[in-house]
Formats: structure tokens, sequence, C-alpha cells
């Protein structure tokens, strides 16, 4: 190519030049306008052109660099103006953005109606420790010494240090029964209380059970206390928790630090009573355990049994957020996963 043609050439290519930054205009000023940039070079062979042709030749030259040159400046403007408003949308006044809060755990919201529905009929909290010794998990409750619980299979066991005497095992609290204990050495009657907390047991972690879970405990000790109060109040927190059609049943069962002991059912929420793949067909869903506390533990914990009577109960927060919000998958309370957490009520 002649000088001539190159000089054509770069003349029709320079509205193609285009710049998204002051980088890429600097790469192109080096391109064509630095010393070794292609049009200086024209200006280095036209300094051997035989001076007849020169003046051909220079006019168009000068003029391309002053093409090459005005259009680098426009670019430049360009950029300078694209930088100017993206720095007006740092508005460094403006509020920012919305924080996004986190929600409440669906096993908090639980609790948390529990307690508020018995905190209107006058109970109050109770808090005890959850690793706890066998005198409050078990012996104050009446268990036998060579009751099941009490092996390794069902309750994990705190290993004692080298040479340490102990006078009772150390272990994960298997149920908040514990705090019932807790609270009737250190108190006298009435007492009226609630035990949130939660608690451990040696269990194969699956779908149905994990090793821990919550439970709810409520413990009511004053004179004349009945059966039947505890079946109003129990009836009470049912229509409350689930609405006002509930029904409940209590059925005969067996627990060491209760006597007589029930467990009780609530109609099933799900098919209101019918049958279905929840209640098993029986239109009944189990919620707790219940009865009047055993002579031998309030005498066991310092209450006159000729004097005062009483009655506990005791439920699974899991098994109730099931109800409430069919969690089919109970590990899912224990993993984090914002994705199940977020379908609750957020802050
Ligand atoms: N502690 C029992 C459990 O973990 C639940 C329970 C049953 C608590 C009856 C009570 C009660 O206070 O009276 O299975």
């Amino acid at each position: 190519m002649t000088i001539q043609e190159r000089i054509a050439a770069l003349g029709q290519h320079v509205n193609e030049m285009k710049a998204a930054n002051a980088a890429e205009l600097e790469q192109l000023r080096i391109k064509y306008l630095a010393k070794k940039g292609e049009i200086s070079q024209l200006y280095e062979e036209f300094r051997a052109i035989p001076k007849e042709e020169k003046a051909a030749i220079g006019a168009p030259l000068n003029r391309l660099k002053q093409l090459y040159e005005s259009r680098l400046q426009e670019l430049k403007e360009q950029i300078g103006s694209v930088a100017a408003s993206a720095e007006v949308k740092e508005d460094l006044t403006r509020t920012p953005d919305p924080i996004v809060l986190g929600g409440r755990h669906p096993l908090s919201l639980v609790r948390e109606e529990i307690v508020d529905i018995f905190s209107r009929i006058g109970f109050t909290v109770a808090d005890g420790p959850e690793v706890e010794d066998d005198r409050h998990v078990f012996s104050l409750l009446n268990f036998a010494p060579e009751h099941p619980a009490r092996d390794m299979q069902d309750t994990f066991f705190i290993e004692k240090t080298e040479g340490e005497q102990r006078e009772t095992d150390v272990l994960l609290r298997t149920h908040t029964s514990s705090v019932q204990t807790r609270v009737m050495l250190n108190q006298k009657p009435p007492i009226r209380v609630l035990c949130p907390g939660r608690v451990y047991r040696n269990e194969a972690i699956s779908a149905r059970a994990h090793c821990f879970f919550h439970q709810v405990e409520g413990l009511y000790i004053d004179k004349n206390v009945s059966f039947a109060d505890l079946r109003e109040v129990l009836l009470y927190f049912a229509k409350e928790m689930f609405g006002e059609d509930t029904k409940i049943r209590l059925r005969p069962s067996y627990f060491p630090f209760t006597e007589p002991s029930a467990e009780m059912d609530i109609s099933c929420d799900i098919c209101g009573g019918k049958g279905c793949a929840f209640c098993k067909g029986t239109g009944w869903v189990e919620i707790l355990g219940c009865g009047m506390v055993d002579p031998n533990v309030l005498e066991a914990c310092g209450i006159d049994s000729k004097v005062y009577t009483g009655y506990a109960f005791g439920m699974g927060v899991e098994r109730i957020a099931n109800l409430k919000y069919r969690v089919k998958d109970l590990r899912l309370f224990s993993e984090n996963d914002v994705r199940f957490l977020e379908q609750f009520e957020s802050c």
C-alpha cells in the first residue's frame, strides 16, 4: 500500500474508534498517535519522500492527524460524562438499601405461643440446666434404679475425668421434668411454672427422631388441686393453640413421676377428626403426657403430700410445630436452611 492509500484507509476508519473507559482511550492514543503509533509512523516515512511529492501527501496527512486527535478528544469527553453520571449515582446522603431481616425460628414461635397461652392463666417460666445429674432427672422423679431410661442406649452420659468422684451420674437431661424437681426443691407452694427447654436422647437421627428436641413442661402445686383442674387447663390450652373446635381426650398411661398418668390426644387438626395419614386414620393425635404429681415426688422434693397436691404435663415443641406447620422431616428444624426458615414469620 502506498502512503496515500494508507492515509485514506486510516481516514475512513477514524469513526470506528470506540473506548468505554480511560484505559481503552489510552490504548487508542498509543496505537495511532504515540511515538510509535501508526500516524507517527506515517510522518517518519513522509520525511523520506522526495520534495516534489511532499505537498500532495503532507496536507492529507496533517488532516488525518487532526481527525484522530479530535476523535480521541470526543471519546474523552464521552467517557468523562459517563464517569460523572456514575458519580452522581453514589449519593452518600441516600438511606441504605433495605436490610433483609432474619425470620423467627418456627420452634421459637411455637414455644413463645405455648408460654403466652399459659402465662395468661398465671404460669411463670422457670429454667434449669441442660447438663444435669441423675438425681434431678431420674431419682427425685421416682424412676426405679434399674429403669431403662438410665441406660446408655437411651441417655447421653457425661464421662468422668480420671480420678473424678461423683455422687450421681452427670448426663444430658432427657426431659424438662428435671426442672420440676429444681423448682420444688427451691420454692414453696403454691407453684405454677412452665419450663421450656432442649432435651437430649440417644436416638438415631431420622425424619421422625432426633438426638435432641424441645419440650415444655408444666407444673402446678397447691392445696386441693385435682385431675379435673388438669383437664380444664389442658382443654383451654388445646383450644387456644389449635382453635375453638378442638376436642381433647385423655388416655390412661404410665410415668414414674405421676399417678394417675395420662396421655392427651387432640382431634386431628389436619382432617378435622375424619381420619388421615397424619393421625393414622384415627382422627386423634397425641400431643402430651400428664398426670397428678406422685406423692413420692412431692415428698422427695420436700413438699408435704398430705397438704399439697399438684399436676404436671410435658409436651414436645416439634410435635406441636409439626401440627401447626406440617413439617414432614424433623431434621429441618435443626439444619438452619434459610429456604426453610424464610417461610415463617419474619422479624
Ligand atoms: N417427661 C415426659 C417425657 O419426656 C413427659 C411428661 C409426661 C411430663 C407426664 C410430665 C408429665 O410432667 O406429667 O416423655
